[in-house]
């Protein structure tokens, strides 16, 4: 009878260990998540410590890569499948060459958060996570347009035009926006772009390298400004103005209205000393909550918050998604960076 009673005792623990998953592996693996980030840019360092961050103090695991080229994403990217995460965030190096690499997560059933840049030509993104790109090119021109008082007929003034890299889809949005905006001032002749190199093509930045911007602008401001004034330049994100302007110093040519994007700590410097003439912010926090609410809503198998269904159409399928504001920092708040 004894031995019965521990039996019986015996089962019943195991049976209860087993519900409520008590020291199982699945129980610790069910909230495992894999990053798969560039470390190409600051402004990506800073997007993969801030989630990461967020996620580990939520009791996440994080098992975070961060990759240079596309081959070394493609390789993490499948090896951070192999360990089955409860889901995976990828942040894009080339937003069309991971069809491929995804196709295990389908086969893992491993739900794919894109983070900022969207993954193209694949169904197995769930969920998109980013700034509002179509906004941030919108106001990139917008403020072009009010600062040279373009409505009214201001100019002549001389553009130049830099685009990020080409693998990059927001690349191309950003640019897009802001040239189908100044469209008609380039055709009017307030904006004249002396170089002609207004097609994404000639201003795109290779990689996203802001190094790679430097032989085209020295280029540009001997060929084209050396008895000209350089007034407007499109700088598509921070490094890449920071960049730029050195070279416009250097050559001794006044400082131009330029833009920017990210908030780089060091943008909001230039920005106080009067050399960058504005950022359009993208918080890393703002972006970072709205990405762990998502990957919580995902591991626990619920509809996470999303608030656009449309916009974003990846070759496949209408990738549902959360949009962020930007924010436009230039000398009027600053200080408040
Ligand atoms: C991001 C920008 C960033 C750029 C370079 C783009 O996809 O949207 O914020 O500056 O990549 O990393």
């Amino acid at each position: 009878m004894k031995q019965v009673k521990f039996l019986i005792i015996t089962a019943l623990l195991i049976f209860t260990a087993a519900l409520t998953g008590c020291g199982s592996a699945d129980n610790a693996d069910s909230k495992k998540v894999a990053i798969c980030f560039p470390n190409t840019t600051p402004s990506w360092q800073r997007n993969s410590a801030a989630l990461q961050d967020q996620l580990s103090a939520d009791g996440f695991t994080v098992d975070v890569k961060s990759s240079a080229t596309v081959e070394e994403q493609q390789q993490q990217i499948k090896d951070a499948l192999q360990a089955k995460p409860n889901c995976m965030v990828i942040g894009a190096i080339d937003s069309a060459a991971l069809v491929d690499v995804l196709e295990n997560a389908k086969t893992y059933n491993v739900p794919i958060i894109a983070f900022d840049r969207i993954i193209l030509n694949t169904d197995a993104l769930s969920y998109y996570a980013s700034f509002d790109n179509d906004a941030i090119g919108e106001a990139q021109a917008l403020y072009f347009e009010a600062a040279l008082n373009l409505r009214n007929g201001g100019g002549p003034y001389n553009i130049e035009f830099f685009a990020g890299g080409a693998a990059d889809n927001n690349a191309h949005i950003f640019f897009n926006t802001v040239k189908e905006m100044l469209n008609p001032y380039l055709k009017n002749g307030q904006l004249v772009c002396r170089s002609g190199q207004t097609d994404f093509n000639s201003a795109s930045v290779k990689d996203w390298q802001s190094e790679n911007a430097r032989p085209r602008i020295r280029e540009l401001l001997t060929q084209y400004y050396s008895g000209e004034t350089l007034h407007v330049v499109l700088a598509p994100n921070d490094e890449i103005a920071g960049v730029i302007l050195d070279e416009i110093q250097k050559a001794g040519k006044p400082v131009p209205l330029i833009s920017g994007l990210d908030g780089d700590p060091k943008a909001f410097e230039r920005i106080r000393n009067g050399q960058q003439t504005f950022t359009i912010a993208k918080d890393p926090d703002v972006l970072t909550a709205k990405c762990v609410r998502m990957i919580k809503a995902v591991v626990e198998g619920v509809q996470p918050d999303i608030n656009d269904v449309k916009t974003y159409n990846n070759g496949v399928k209408i990738v549902p998604a959360y949009l962020c504001t930007p924010q436009i920092v230039d000398k009027t708040n600053v200080q408040n960076f």
